[in-house]
């Protein structure tokens, strides 16, 4: 269990604050730093084996054959397992509220969907062993063509999300429209951290050692799926090298890895390559939408319509819900979404980084820029004056909407009152500036949560919850949480997380961890506390004894006589002692809050702006981003350290969403052809600019006590078109494709040179 000793954080935790909106350092820092931080596939243990699949390579057809008999007498080789000798698995009851992305079982029948899918496992002492092995694994497959084809037409009618008005007579009738299709490719999670299990099994439970952005759940589809009690399954991710949605729920190497571990009675570990990773582990699909837009000749919108498709795998129904932020954005009187969704023979997709919104506002707010373009408008102006006093989607008001101020905030941080519209007109240092800027918006929401917090002998608070940290701060911000609640400081707080045993903890995702443990804690803390007055009161050895407990109070640590300053009480740890008391005990636990459960009452979301800048040199066609300005309204920021963090690394994954990633499969045997970190290209240190990240900071108690909403997923929502828009003010073109490629700039740079 991930226990973190918080001594050696006593000396920088002082030069901070500890509270509640400090910019204290991560409190998981040093264990990182100087390696002690166990990841999943760290974990070692006696008699330990290693598992390596054996992935098809084909897309579509069946396994006539699977030859492992050269393989099976290789050196180190335990056991090859096919879907002959694997045992069934279970599936997943999705009205439990159990979810997984992949839900046919691994080797559950020999018909090939996408490449790279399972068709065997091979155990061996090593890994180098295990991999020869698999790579000895001959499958005869009877194959046909795979369809990956990018472009996507409906094969059903559009599915209708949302409609108000009349978008049909509204658009018609208008004296200014626009009707543009925009394209967002499939793009890869790669987090540092490989995807792992390591299972043990001990002849009644498993222990799977998990790289989990949500462990509680993992539990649940793991008990069905092996048909084992959920008290005989225990999931452990004590630290996350980063998920991206990308582990928020199992895959099918987990369930590998555990029955492996059942049969041979050995602890597996199994690590997903990064090959693996490319179409074992999920992926965002790929999306087509078309947007029209209309509007009066002084821009106020008359109709907004999304027509949108996204990929599926054969046997899934992952969702892309590009409308996800369409509806309540902007005030317009006639809107409509629909969506459906494409069958190709490529693997499950799955949650990434902003899913549906991400995509969804990369069609609707480069839409927006080129309407304000056609009506001769700013496109800050445009957002601007489309401000709706209320929820149109919901008919509800906003509980804490701040987007006009974030745009006029981060234009002028930005500098755009000195935009030259013109394009190519804005140059510095021999090289063409584009600015462009878009506007962004994502859920609050929050999803059931416990929490206990002991008051320990030891003068230590210690809070134990099954949540998961995936690199972002939980650790911490939880601490904060206890310190500024308790007056005890950071050095004496102890957060345990990442194990299901401890009471369920809430999911890594939808940027809703912090929000849903914040009511948990604030329970367990006032509860512990109530625990500790009673102590005092009944106590003979307490100095408080026969007190009321009304009478006391606890301050700083202490307790103490609420007439009496905090300064004349006695620190807890004293009272536990004399009263030969280990600690006191609090629960705390709450329940969900969500967008659509609350759909009666108020709109809950976070809003922000991105001001982009692009250097561009026609010469040698040369485009990078040099300057981001990004204000976030997203409620309370528990710590403005970690959560500029978030929003710096959402800004980063956002330049490469907009200029550099895209996976590429082949149109012969679908294959993902650039499934290395060589070829798939991502931002790296040296594309990312100064970026200038700005917090509002207005709490918003509709979602907690503390009034934070969540940070993970916005600060990449609406990057992408501002970058487009920056591309098009320095180059002229316009790219409705991400992303940006060399081709689509050698026009502009033709043009001009
Ligand atoms: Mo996020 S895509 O909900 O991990």
């Amino acid at each position: 269990m991930a226990t973190l000793d918080q001594q050696e954080n006593r000396q920088q935790s002082a030069n901070f604050g500890e509270g509640i909106g400090a910019s204290l350092p991560r409190i998981d820092a040093p264990q990182k730093v100087s390696g002690r931080a166990m990841y999943t596939s760290d974990h070692r243990f006696p008699g330990m084996l290693t598992a390596v699949p054996v992935c098809a390579t084909i897309a579509n057809g069946v396994v006539r054959h699977i030859d492992v008999s050269a393989a099976k007498s290789m050196p180190g080789v335990h056991r090859i397992f096919t879907h002959e000798n694997i045992g069934n698995f279970f599936h997943v009851n999705s009205s439990s509220g159990a979810k997984i992305d992949e839900r046919r079982p691994p080797l559950d029948d020999t018909v090939i969907r996408y490449y790279g899918q399972y068709v065997a496992l091979v155990v061996a002492d090593r890994f180098e062993q295990a991999s020869a092995a698999a790579a000895a694994v001959r499958v005869d497959y009877l194959s046909e063509a795979p369809n990956v084809e990018k472009m996507l037409t409906a094969t059903d009618k559009l599915k209708t999300e949302t409609e108000r008005g009349d978008v049909d007579t509204a658009f018609s009738a208008a004296a200014i429209t626009l009707d543009h299709t925009y394209t967002t490719p499939v793009e890869t999670h790669n987090p540092i951290e490989l995807h792992a299990s390591v299972a043990l099994f001990d002849g009644n439970a498993f222990t799977l050692y998990e790289t989990s952005q949500a462990i509680v759940n993992h539990r649940e589809v793991m008990s069905q799926m092996l048909g084992v009690p959920a008290e005989n399954v225990r999931i452990i991710t004590e630290y996350l090298g980063s998920g991206f949605g990308g582990k928020l729920w199992p895959w099918s190497h987990s369930l590998l890895a555990a029955r492996a571990a059942r049969i041979l009675r050995r602890p597996i570990k199994l690590v997903v390559s990064r090959a693996m990773m490319f179409h074992n582990v999920g992926h965002r699909a790929n999306t087509q939408q078309r947007i029209r837009l209309s509007a009066t000749a002084n821009g106020k919108l008359t109709s907004l319509q999304q027509d949108y498709l996204f990929h599926i795998a054969q046997t899934e129904d992952g969702k892309e819900q590009c409308g996800e932020s369409t509806a309540y954005l902007y005030g317009c009187d006639n809107l409509r979404v629909r969506g459906s969704p494409v069958r190709r023979h490529i693997a499950p997709n799955t949650s990434m980084r902003g899913p549906g919104a991400v995509p969804g506002l990369f069609a609707t707010e480069s839409a927006m820029d080129e309407l304000a373009l056609q009506l001769g408008l700013d496109p800050l102006q445009l957002r601007l004056q489309n401000e709706p006093a209320i929820d149109q989607h919901m008919n509800v008001p906003f509980s804490s909407r701040h987007l006009s101020e974030a745009m006029q905030t981060g234009a002028d941080r930005f500098g755009w009152g000195r935009r030259n519209p013109a394009v190519g007109s804005m140059r510095q240092d021999g090289e063409i500036l584009g600015w462009g800027m878009a506007a962004c918006s994502w859920m609050a929401s929050r999803v059931a949560a416990q929490a206990t917090v002991t008051l320990s002998q030891d003068g230590s608070a210690r809070i134990f919850s099954a949540a998961q940290d995936i690199g972002t701060g939980t650790y911490t911000v939880i601490a904060q949480m206890v310190a500024d609640a308790t007056g005890i400081p950071i050095a004496k707080i102890v957060v345990t997380i990442g194990n299901t045993d401890l009471p369920p903890g809430p999911m890594s995702g939808g940027s809703m961890a912090t929000a849903s443990m914040v009511p948990a804690i604030a329970q367990a803390i006032r509860e512990a506390i109530a625990q500790m007055l009673a102590v005092a009161s009944v106590s003979p050895q307490s100095a408080f004894h026969g007190l009321q407990t009304e009478m006391l109070a606890f301050t700083a640590g202490r307790v103490h006589r609420k007439d009496q300053a905090p300064s004349s009480g006695v620190p807890f740890a004293e009272i536990l002692q004399a009263a030969k008391l280990s600690g006191v005990d609090g629960k705390g636990k709450s329940g969900a809050r969500s967008v659509d459960a609350d759909a009666n009452e108020i709109s809950i979301h976070s809003y922000g702006a991105h001001f982009v800048e692009v250097r561009w040199q026609p010469e040698i066609a040369r485009l990078y981003v040099s300057r981001v300005v990004t204000v976030i309204d997203a409620g309370r920021i528990i710590n403005p350290r970690t959560g500029r963090n978030q929003i710096e690394g959402a800004i980063v994954m956002g330049i490469g969403m907009a200029l550099f990633e895209e996976t590429h499969y082949d149109a012969h045997n679908g294959k993902p052809v650039n499934n290395n970190l060589a070829d798939y290209v991502m931002a790296t240190h040296a594309d990312s600019p100064e970026i200038d990240v700005v917090f509002l900071d207005y709490p918003d108690q509709a979602l907690d006590e503390l009034g934070a909403r969540g940070i993970g997923e916005i600060g990449i929502a609406g990057l992408a078109p501002a970058v487009t828009a920056a591309v098009y003010h320095a180059t002229g073109v316009r790219v409705r494709d991400l992303p940006v490629k060399i081709e689509d700039l050698l026009k502009a740079s033709c043009k001009s040179s």
